[in-house]
């Protein structure tokens, strides 16, 4: 029997835009990107240094970086970045969504409207001004949006209004792009990441919102018993952007270590 043919994973022309690559997700997927074959642009908000490592990161995998910063509530920055990208890189076949902002973690009964509406316009407006963005560029390229959501929007974990509230919309925003972008070869998908020692959880254990008992519940609530890590997402990421995923649309992937079964 013959075998079919091994399509590359990603094509050769164009680049991969990760927003947020100044941050701990964000990083890792963009050197995983990078090590199969995807130059890169990637986008910081206030980490100037961390995105220029994450930069330098890239290049040490053979892949040329690209790097600009990106108020995600300011559509026309988001437009500026991508089309920048596409044109420095002759085309945008992937586009990553790997932000959102500090959540300070309250019970909804506490939690200021102003803390909800901001994180509103950083995390869901800003991810919708990506997709419209890149879409142009996506369908030219019949590419993949891919991004970043969390367990919470199946399994409600208390005091994280502010993370499964936008990414509630992120998902949907995803799964639209999925039905509406089909029929011009666009795929979106989302990853739902639990728990990681990596990323947002410093600033988290540094405030004490992640305290040991939190952290001791965390792992009992998943089925694997431990805290995943960056690199353990950017592999799902990875994989849904790629054309390995190619008939694979609409879903969302938890990567949480079983903690939303
Ligand atoms: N780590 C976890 O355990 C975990 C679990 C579930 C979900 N998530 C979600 O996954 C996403 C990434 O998390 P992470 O752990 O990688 O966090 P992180 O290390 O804090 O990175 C967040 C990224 O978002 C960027 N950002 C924030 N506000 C922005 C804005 N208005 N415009 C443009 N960029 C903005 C940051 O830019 P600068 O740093 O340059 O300012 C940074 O690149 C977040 O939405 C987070 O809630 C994380």
């Amino acid at each position: 029997m013959t075998q079919p043919e091994r399509l590359p994973d990603f094509p050769t022309g164009g680049c991969a835009v990760v927003i947020g690559g100044s941050g701990g997700i964000g990083r890792a997927i963009a050197i995983q990107l990078a090590e199969r074959g995807c130059d890169v642009a990637l986008s910081y908000f206030k980490g100037s240094a961390r995105a220029d490592e994450t930069a330098s990161l890239v290049r040490s995998a053979g892949r040329e970086a690209h790097v600009g910063q990106v108020d995600l509530r300011e559509e026309v920055e988001v437009r500026r970045f991508v089309d920048e990208a596409a044109q420095h890189f002759g085309g945008v076949h992937t586009a990553v969504y790997a932000a959102g902002p500090y959540i300070p973690m309250r019970f909804i009964g506490q939690q200021p409207a102003a803390a909800f509406r901001e994180v509103m316009e950083h995390d869901a407006f800003g991810c919708f001004h990506l997709v419209q963005a890149a879409l142009p560029h996506l369908r030219k390229a019949k590419g993949s949006f891919t991004a970043i959501v969390t367990p919470a929007i199946r399994r409600y974990a208390v005091r994280d209004i502010l993370s499964a509230a936008p990414k509630a919309a992120i998902e949907q925003l995803v799964k639209g792009l999925a039905a509406e972008e089909g029929r011009f070869g666009v795929r979106a998908n989302a990853v739902g990441v639990g728990v990681i020692t990596d990323g947002l959880y410093h600033a988290l254990v540094e405030s004490g919102d992640f305290d040991q008992r939190f952290l001791d519940a965390s792992r009992q609530a998943m089925a694997l018993k431990r805290l995943g890590t960056a690199d353990e997402v950017a592999e799902g990421v990875v994989f849904l952007a790629s054309q390995r995923a190619r008939w694979i649309t609409g879903q969302t992937l938890m990567i949480d270590g079983g903690y939303a079964i």
